[in-house]
C-alpha cells in the first residue's frame, strides 16, 4: 500500500486532530498480546459494539458455517465479482431485503491490502447503496486518512448488506444468510490485513461470542489473514472519550505496522 508514510509523529497528530483528541497521552509500546479492558455498553439500537448477545442462536443454525464458493482459484475474478454483486442486489435470503432501498455491496479497491468490515448499512448507506457514507462513515474516512491512506485504496464492506430496521444489530439468522457474501468478498480481495469494526463483524469472522473490549487491540486470524478488531466508528461517536479514541488509534497503529511488514 503506497500511501503509508513514515512520519509517525505527524500521522499521530493527524489522527488525533481528526478524532478530536486534545491532549496526547505518552506513546505507549504496542499492547501485549493479553491486553484489553472492560467492554462499554451500547444502546439497544444503533451501531457498534454490542455487549455479548445473551440470546443463543436459533436451534439448528450454525452461525459460522465456512462458505467459500467453489472455484476459489479461478482466474476470472472480475466475473466472480460481477456475479456476486448481482446476487447481493437481488438477494431475498432473509427478511432484511423487504425493507431495503438499496443493497449495500461494498466499495473500494478490489485488490486492497486493507479491508474494513462493518456491521450493516444505516439510513444513509441504504439510500445511497454505499457503505459508510453517514456520520460513522465520515469518522471512518478520517481514520483512514490519518493512517495515510485514501478511502479508494482500501476495501469497505459490511456483515449484512441490507439495512436492519432502526439500525438494530443484525440477528444471527440474518448474519448467517449474508455471511457467504462477506466470505467471498474477503476471498476475492485477499487483503493482507482485515479490520473488523465493532462486535458483530468481529464475532462473525472470528466465530466468537467474546466482547469487543477483550478482542480489540490484539491480532487474531481469519483464514490466515491477520485481523484486528477495533471499536465501531458509531460507538466512538457515542462514547467520545479520549480513552476510546486513543484505543482506536493504538489499534490502527498496529495495523499500519503490520501493513508495512507484509
Ligand atoms: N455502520 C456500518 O456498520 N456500516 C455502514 O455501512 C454504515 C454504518
Amino acid at each position: 500500500m503506497n500511501g503509508i508514510h513514515g512520519g509517525a509523529v505527524l500521522t499521530r497528530l493527524h489522527f488525533e486532530q481528526a478524532m478530536g483528541i486534545e491532549s496526547v497521552p505518552p506513546v505507549a509500546p504496542p499492547p501485549p498480546a493479553s491486553g484489553g479492558t472492560e467492554e462499554p455498553r451500547r444502546p439497544v439500537s444503533g451501531r457498534g459494539d454490542a455487549a455479548p448477545s445473551a440470546a443463543p442462536a436459533p436451534a439448528g443454525v450454525d452461525l459460522f458455517t465456512p462458505a467459500i464458493t467453489p472455484g476459489a482459484g479461478e482466474p476470472d475474478k472480475a466475473a466472480r465479482w460481477k456475479a456476486l454483486e448481482a446476487e447481493v442486489q437481488s438477494c431475498k435470503k432473509c427478511r432484511l431485503h423487504a425493507g431495503r432501498t438499496n443493497a449495500v455491496f461494498g466499495c473500494g479497491n478490489k485488490q486492497a491490502r486493507l479491508l474494513f468490515v462493518g456491521e450493516g448499512p444505516g439510513f444513509d448507506e441504504d439510500q445511497q447503496g454505499v457503505p459508510f457514507v453517514g456520520r460513522a462513515g465520515q469518522l471512518l474516512n478520517k481514520i483512514i486518512a490519518a493512517m495515510g491512506l485514501k478511502r479508494e485504496e482500501v476495501y469497505i464492506c459490511n456483515v449484512v448488506k441490507c439495512r436492519p430496521p432502526e439500525n438494530r444489530t443484525p440477528a444471527d439468522d440474518e448474519v448467517l444468510a449474508c455471511s457467504r457474501y462477506l466470505y467471498e468478498q474477503i476471498e476475492l480481495v485477499a487483503p493482507s490485513v482485515i479490520v473488523t469494526l465493532g462486535a458483530p463483524a468481529t464475532k462473525t469472522l472470528l466465530q466468537t461470542r467474546q466482547g469487543i473490549m477483550s478482542m480489540r487491540g490484539k491480532w487474531h486470524n481469519f483464514r490466515g489473514i491477520p485481523l484486528m478488531p477495533t471499536y465501531h466508528p458509531a460507538f466512538v461517536l457515542r462514547q467520545y472519550t479520549q480513552e476510546v479514541r486513543s484505543a482506536v488509534w493504538e489499534d490502527m497503529k498496529q495495523v499500519m505496522e503490520k501493513l508495512k511488514q507484509s
